[in-house]
């Protein structure tokens, strides 16, 4: 009897699990989110869940694409062209980035889109009388790992917009990242993983491909305060400042670190975020501010992982501070652990230091 009991209690909570879907907890988040901080108003709950199913359906979508692509046509490989940011476009970013457009169309709810590989904000005009949301996002987040049919992702934040933006130059979307309601990305690995935030803790779900729903898997997951990883492409060593250098020869020289480094930030970040330990893309000599944009990278990234009770910085500011000027503005990026995130800032300060000291001691 008491077995039947718990086994039927077993039976209730498996069912309530797979019953809680995106679309159910993101509405019970914004609930808790208004009551919390009183920062989004009621209408504004409705949308921001609303604009989160879309992004799940724009996952799915994005999923079902990469997992037959190695048997399509036209699936994989390079289009021939170059995107703003002067690097060769492949097809599965043009896909991708299409997608995203199409499942706001006729949504009532982003009127303009920003995107790593559009020059310019993408509007929806139909959606412009009552679309009060601009989404930013880099639709294939690892480019370099489609092919090979490795870990890629896709980064989303939304923001409020303000204004009308006559001129189409998107000027109010240059503010720092606190101005974002929401952020998250989704990875496309072993499992479709969705992870997002809208300022009330991080969540992650798991895409059951036999229900077609994402399904919770961990509420308001928390870094570890230090973890053993650190993230690089050390193939870089060269181009770095010496701080940079000094911080990798540290974890060279000492015992409980171990590297990882995928090619894909999303998939770096997930395993960070998970374990702990910090990723790193500072600037080099070909570009001083590293490569990873501020709008649709760093910043939903700085995003979760502050509400993860973690650290996310250029290795001098805060990087949920920096205002930028412009649209696809790069910033360098240290993130993860507070601890691991505080040790590189420790040795770019000391450096700092030691430069603003020389002249004088040279004196
Ligand atoms: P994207 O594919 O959107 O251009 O981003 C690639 C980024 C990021 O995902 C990754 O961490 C990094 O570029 C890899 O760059 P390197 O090859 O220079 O290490
Ligand atoms: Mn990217
Ligand atoms: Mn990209």
């Amino acid at each position: 009897m008491a077995q039947t009991d718990e086994q039927s209690l077993m039976h209730e909570q498996l069912l309530d699990r797979d019953c809680t879907t995106l679309s159910r907890h993101v509405l019970q988040q914004v609930v808790k989110t208004i009551s919390s901080n009183g920062s989004l108003l009621s209408p504004e709950a409705q949308d921001i869940s609303a604009i989160m199913n879309r992004l799940g359906l724009a996952g799915k979508l994005i999923a079902r694409r990469l997992s037959r692509a190695g048997l399509m046509e036209n699936a994989l490989g390079m289009t021939g062209g170059v995107n703003v940011q002067g690097e060769s476009v492949k097809k599965m970013d043009v896909f991708a980035n299409e997608v995203f457009i199409s499942v706001f169309k006729q949504s009532g709810l982003v009127c303009r889109l920003a995107s790593e590989e559009m020059d310019k904000p993408y509007y929806i005009p139909e959606n412009c009388p009552i679309g009060r949301y601009t989404l930013l996002y880099d639709p294939i987040d690892g480019s370099s790992n489609v092919d090979i049919n490795l870990n890629v992702g896709s980064i989303f934040s939304i923001r409020q917009q303000q204004g009308d933006d006559l001129d189409g130059e998107a000027n109010d979307l240059l503010q720092d990242g606190s101005k974002q309601l929401a952020a998250g990305y989704i990875l496309y690995g072993p499992s479709t993983v969705f992870v997002y935030s809208v300022g009330n803790g991080v969540h992650s779900f798991v895409l059951d491909p036999s229900l077609g729903e994402f399904i919770l898997a961990e509420e308001n997951i928390t870094i570890p305060e230090h973890g053993p990883v650190y993230s690089v492409n050390e193939g870089n060593f060269w181009q770095w400042d010496d701080s940079i250098r000094d911080y990798i020869r540290y974890v060279h020289r000492h015992e409980g670190y171990t590297a990882r480094y995928s090619g894909a930030l999303v998939g770096d970040f997930h395993r960070i975020l998970l374990q702990g330990g910090v990723f790193l893309y500072p600037g080099t000599v070909k570009k001083p501010e590293g490569k990873l944009r501020l709008l649709y990278e760093t910043a939903p990234l700085a995003f979760l992982i502050n509400q993860a009770g973690g650290r996310a910085s250029t290795g001098n500011q805060d990087l949920m501070k920096v205002v930028p000027e412009k649209l696809h503005q790069r910033t360098p990026l240290v993130i993860g652990s507070t601890e691991d995130v505080q040790l590189v800032e420790s040795f770019i300060q000391d450096r700092n230091r030691r430069t603003s000291e020389g002249p004088v001691a040279a004196r």
